[in-house]
C-alpha cells in the first residue's frame, strides 16, 4: 500500500501570517497548498447568491458539498479562486464576506460538507493547509503542525496596511474589535474550535519577519524526517 501524501498544518487565527507563511511554504516545498478558509468565503458567496443564511444549515451543508472550487496559480503570484468556473478571487477578501465565512464555519453541516473536498486536495508530492483546524481535525496525521499567533494589535495592524495600500481606508480601533469577536466566535463555537493541536509547535509571529517564521517551519520539517535532505 502507498502511503498518503504528506500534511504540513498551518492553523491560527486571521492575521496572524499564515497565508503568506503557507504559500512560501508550499513554493519552497513544491507542495500543493490549501486555503481552507478560502473555501469557507467561497461558500458565503454561494450561500449570498442563493438567498440562504444561517438558518438553512442542511442546505448549506449541501451546497458546501457539491460547490466546485478550484485554486489557480495567476502569473501575478497571487492565487486564483474559481467558483463553478467564475473568479471569485475579489468577492471573498471583503470584511464583510470574511464575517460572513466565520458565521457559516460555526455550522457543524457546513463543516462536514467542506470535509471530503479538503481531503481530495491530499495529493502528491505533499500539501501545506492553512486553517483553524487543520491540524485537529482534517488532517489529524499531518507530519508537522504549526500554531501560528500574533497579538490582535498586531494582526489588525497588518490587515490594515494591506487595505490602505488596497486604497481602502479603514478604522484602526474598529479592525481590533472585529477581530477579537472573530476571534471569539471561532475560538468558542461548539464545532472545531480554534485551538492548538495537542501535537502542535506554536509560533507568535508579533516580532518575527515572515522569512523567520518560514525558516523555523522548515527546522520542524527536517527534525521531523519529513524532508529527503
Ligand atoms: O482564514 P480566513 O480569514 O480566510 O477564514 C475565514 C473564516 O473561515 C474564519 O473566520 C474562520 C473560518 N475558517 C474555519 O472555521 N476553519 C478553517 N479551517 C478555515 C477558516
Amino acid at each position: 500500500m502507498t502511503s498518503p501524501a504528506p500534511v504540513l498544518t498551518i492553523d491560527g487565527p486571521s492575521g496572524a501570517g499564515k497565508g503568506t507563511v503557507s504559500q512560501r511554504l508550499s513554493e519552497k516545498l513544491q507542495w500543493h497548498y490549501l486555503d481552507s478558509g478560502a473555501l469557507y468565503r467561497v461558500l458565503a458567496v454561494a450561500a449570498g447568491r442563493v438567498g440562504l443564511g444561517v438558518e438553512h444549515e442542511s442546505q448549506l451543508g449541501q451546497l458546501a458539498a457539491s460547490m466546485q472550487v478550484e485554486f489557480r496559480p495567476n502569473r501575478d503570484d497571487l492565487v486564483r479562486v474559481l467558483l463553478d468556473g467564475e473568479d471569485v478571487s475579489g468577492l471573498i477578501r471583503t470584511e464583510a464576506c470574511g464575517n460572513k465565512a466565520s458565521e457559516l464555519a460555526a455550522l457543524p453541516q457546513v463543516r462536514s460538507g467542506l470535509l471530503d473536498l479538503q481531503h481530495r486536495m491530499r495529493t502528491l508530492p505533499g500539501l501545506v493547509a492553512d486553517g483553524r483546524d487543520m491540524g485537529t481535525v482534517v488532517f489529524p496525521d499531518a507530519v508537522v503542525k504549526i500554531f501560528l499567533t500574533a497579538s490582535p494589535e498586531i494582526r489588525a495592524q497588518r490587515r490594515h496596511k494591506q487595505l490602505m495600500e488596497k486604497g481602502l481606508d479603514v478604522n484602526l480601533p474598529r479592525l481590533i474589535s472585529e477581530i477579537r469577536e472573530r476571534d471569539l466566535r471561532d475560538a468558542g463555537r461548539a464545532v472545531s474550535p480554534l485551538r492548538p493541536a495537542e501535537d502542535a509547535f506554536q509560533l507568535d509571529s508579533s516580532c518575527l519577519d515572515i522569512g523567520a517564521v518560514v525558516d523555523q517551519i522548515m527546522r520542524r520539517l527536517r527534525e521531523g524526517h519529513a524532508l529527503k535532505s
